[in-house]
């Protein structure tokens, strides 16, 4: 199942070897979500989210002084220390500040030179009390090349569906992820790493889907648009 995942092994460099992953095994430790050294965030190399390039889309600071925990294995980056975030249970003070605004939803991401292979997308927020849906609509032009849509009620369901839109029209849902990571009126990290032919997606830390590119012209993909039942605390885009 894919909650042995983790994104430590999505990269040759930091697993030599390696099968070409589905997801990222989460290398045994203790604690849900074990800190990693280096990275603050899920991918192996990536800045330091709290702040980095080339995404300024990010609230005020609050919930995460020190970056959160480093999950993924980093390299000597700026943005955090490890640990000490809002998963790690460790010894630290996280909300000694005043909360950070939210972020307005509907969010509007501009991605001025659309997507790349290897560009990381980091969404913090809570799930609202009573939700009925959110959604990530990365876009091209009125395409949706990747709709990720967490229903938490679909026929009393609850039930993850990917999908695209082109010329109006919506292709065939994928309904495959092994499970439903998010809980109402609870804080979670939602991760969008674009590959070569692929996005992967991570929550809390913990691979949760991949979705085959049906669009390729990445570089016209240069909206993400995020809408729905949440309470949006940081997006922010890094290279890794
Ligand atoms: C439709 C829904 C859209 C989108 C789509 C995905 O039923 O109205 O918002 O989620 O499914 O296939």
């Amino acid at each position: 199942m894919s909650d042995g995942f983790s994104l430590s092994d999505a990269l040759p460099a930091h697993n030599p070897g390696a099968p070409p992953p589905q997801g990222w095994q989460r290398p045994p430790g203790p604690g849900a979500f074990p800190a990693y050294p280096g990275y603050p965030g899920a991918y192996p190399g990536a800045p330091g989210p709290y702040p980095a390039p080339p995404g300024p889309h990010q609230g005020p600071p609050g919930p995460y002084p020190g970056g959160p925990p480093g999950p993924y294995p980093g390299g000597p980056h700026p943005g955090g220390a490890p640990g000490a975030g809002p998963y790690s249970g460790g010894p630290t003070a996280p909300f000694a500040e005043a909360p950070a605004a939210p972020l307005k939803v509907p969010y509007d991401l501009p991605l001025p030179a659309g997507l790349v292979p290897r560009m990381l997308i980091t969404i913090t927020g809570t799930v609202n009390p009573n939700p009925n849906r959110f959604s990530l609509d990365f876009k091209r032009g009125q395409d949706i090349a990747f709709h990720f849509n967490p229903r938490f009620k679909e026929d009393h369901k609850r039930v993850i569906v990917c999908n695209s839109m082109i010329h109006n029209n919506w292709g065939k849902e994928e309904r495959t992820a092994p499970r439903f990571p998010f809980e109402p009126g609870t804080p979670f990290k939602l991760q969008v790493l674009c590959e070569g032919d692929h996005f992967k997606v991570a929550v809390n830390d913990a691979h949760l889907l991949q979705f085959n590119f049906r669009e390729k012209k990445l570089n016209e993909i240069t909206k993400l648009c995020i809408a729905g039942d949440i309470t949006l605390t940081s997006v922010l885009t890094s290279m890794i």
